[in-house]
């Protein structure tokens, strides 16, 4: 393949983003994990579907990183996920060191790589790749609101009854309980969603989007949702290596548009195969403004919390 990702954690997002860049011969795709073992027994199970599917692309799996040099996009996965009862902030400690040592160990290897975060908490874990990695945000940024938009889009879809590929939604703000689902700019081929659906059913599927992670999670008992998210991921991954220049919801550092400074929230960018290559500044009510910065404190109180390096 004319491209390489790297995808740091081997465990259930990591290997389904692994598989699908793979299996769409997106890029060969390098897979690090602690353990060492689990990531070359899952690249090397995904390897022996080649045939089958008839994907030319390689998958390799293991605990160096010399494998991952000269990466075009690396994803980070590793560390710990959710379990019933816990918040997405409940693994912050833990995941800061992990997201630590990962981000230095990738970025000595590609200094020019573009990097996804993906492990929670998702926009604390992005201003860590940031401090680590040194990068300028066009090349530092994480997955959430594709995934926060798609459970909005297929809520929609299946209220209406109507197929998902006619369905647009955006979702802005912190990857967590105050992210902001913004039903005015959803529609379903053009039509707006305020004039298909009454206010107390975009009410339930708002909710429904803020509550998309835990009620899998209660489903799962252990660990959380992959297949979605690392649709996302795989989402995010393809705009950049295909140059697509997409209109993305993700987590990128702002500086200074919405009014906020200096953190990572969650808004639409342009991805092409530089990065975020513009991030874009919707119009919004006085109540969707203040949604968003109450979902920027939350982010901001947790950044503040975040342990000294
Ligand atoms: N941003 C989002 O929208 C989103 C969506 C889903 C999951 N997540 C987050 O992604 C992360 C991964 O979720 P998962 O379901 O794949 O979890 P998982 O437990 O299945 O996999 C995590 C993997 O990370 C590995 N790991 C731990 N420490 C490591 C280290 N120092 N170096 C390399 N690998 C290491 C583990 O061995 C494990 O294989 C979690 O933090 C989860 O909350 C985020």
């Amino acid at each position: 393949m004319q491209h390489k990702v790297t995808v740091v954690g081997a465990g259930n997002v990591g290997a389904t983003t692994a598989q699908r860049i793979a299996e769409h011969e997106l890029a060969d795709v390098v897979m690090v994990d602690v353990a060492a073992d689990l990531a070359a027994g899952k690249a090397l199970d995904m390897m022996e579907a080649a045939p089958v599917l008839g994907f030319n692309a390689t998958i390799e799996g293991g605990g160096d990183y010399a494998p991952t040099a000269g990466s075009d996009v690396v994803v980070v996965t590793a560390g710990l996920a959710r379990k019933p009862g816990m918040s997405r902030d409940d693994l912050v400690s833990k995941n800061t060191e992990i997201i630590r040592e990962v981000v230095a160990r990738v970025v000595e290897r590609s200094p020019e790589t573009i990097l996804i975060m993906v492990t929670n908490p998702l926009d604390a874990m992005c201003e860590i790749a940031r401090r680590v990695s040194g990068f300028p945000r066009q090349r530092v940024f994480g997955m959430a609101g594709v995934l926060d938009a798609a459970r909005m889009r297929y809520f929609i879809a299946a209220e209406l009854k109507v197929s998902v590929e006619d369905v647009d939604a955006f979702v802005l703000g912190g990857h967590g309980d105050t992210m902001v689902p913004l039903p005015r700019y959803a529609t379903v081929n053009g039509i707006p969603l305020p004039q298909l659906l009454p206010a107390d059913r975009i009410e339930a599927i708002n909710q429904r989007t803020r509550n998309g992670g835990i009620e899998i999670v209660n489903y799962y008992k252990q660990g959380s949702a992959y297949y979605a998210p690392s649709a996302a991921v795989y989402d995010m991954v393809a705009a950049i290596l295909h140059d697509k220049k997409k209109i993305l919801p993700c987590a990128v550092y702002l500086e200074g548009e919405y009014g906020l400074h200096g953190l990572f929230v969650g808004v639409p960018v342009k991805l092409g195969r530089r990065g975020v290559e513009q991030v874009i500044e919707l119009e919004l009510t006085p109540e969707e403004k203040a949604a968003l910065d109450q979902s920027a404190e939350a982010v901001r109180g947790l950044v503040a919390s975040l342990p000294a390096s």
